[in-house]
């Protein structure tokens, strides 16, 4: 692909379009090792070498990567004041890229960050249905026919009910690392029972596996909360065919392989 100069730069990171406009000026640009200082040149992606200050400035159309989110960041592409998920994805060569869809700040799990707005759209769009699969620990008293409630939907205030969940109870722990042998949930159940907190000491925690297609704000919390329930930790596994790498610990990152990259376009 052909493309200015000073638009390759913007992409690559190196700076507003004015930004690296004054540092094609600064003479600090080479193409395939020639000088240049002219902004408007064309460069070909595919094939010229662009180095700043003699250091290869690499150029990708689009960037996939799944991160597995720690709790304690925003899922936000920058913040003035705070660190975001994007501040983890330090191989990035674009700097349009962003999170695809929102996890709660105390939410760990799946997270893809593109550049790719058809398929973030794709991807959450209501009418699309995709699933996102998580995995909750909730106290209080869980209803009896809590599926069939969440099967048909949850009035959590808002205009509409939720769309249909599916709910998959595990009565114990075991059962659930049977089908998704994640030593970090099994970590943060164990933390969570074994706690000696007076505030949580005694308190009964269950364990479910919950699917849903839309994206509502905090839609799994109020989900549980208007059957009386809390989460208290809150994991993605999944969106799309798209599934969270387990040899990732929280805080790491990957770029998405091309059979991942084309099962997600595909959809
Ligand atoms: N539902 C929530 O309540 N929080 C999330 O982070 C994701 C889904």
């Amino acid at each position: 692909m052909k493309i200015r100069l000073d638009k390759y730069l913007a992409d690559a990171g190196f700076g507003t379009r004015n930004e690296v406009k004054a540092l094609v000026k600064s003479g600090v640009i080479t193409i395939n090792g020639t000088l240049c200082k002219d902004s408007s040149q064309k460069v070909d992606t595919d094939t010229d070498e662009i180095c700043v200050r003699g250091e290869s400035a690499g150029y990708a159309e689009y960037e996939y990567y799944m991160l597995h989110k720690p709790a304690g960041l925003i899922t936000a592409s920058r913040d003035k004041k705070e660190k975001t998920v994007l501040d983890l994805i330090k191989s990035k060569k674009r700097r349009d890229l962003f999170p695809v869809g929102r996890l709660d700040r105390d939410t760990e799990g799946l997270l893809l960050i593109t550049n790719d707005g058809e398929l973030s759209h794709r991807l959450l769009a209501p009418g699309k249905h995709i699933d996102k699969c998580y995995a909750v620990i909730v106290t209080g008293k869980i209803p009896e026919d809590i599926e069939i409630l969440f099967e048909n939907g949850i009035d959590i205030g808002d205009d509409k009910l939720t769309k249909p969940a599916k709910l998959r109870y595990f009565p114990e722990l075991e059962d659930f690392l049977k089908i998704n042998n994640d030593p970090i949930f099994q970590d943060k159940y164990n933390e969570l029972t074994g706690s000696d907190d007076p505030s949580v000491k005694g308190e009964k925690y269950s364990v479910f596996e919950i699917t849903i297609t839309e994206g509502r704000y905090h839609e799994i919390k109020r989900m549980f909360e208007a059957v009386g329930c809390k989460v208290i930790y809150l994991k993605r596994y999944s969106m799309g065919s798209l599934k969270l790498d387990p040899g990732l610990s929280p805080g790491d990152y990957r770029e998405l392989n091309e059979n991942e990259i084309k099962a997600l376009l595909e959809k």
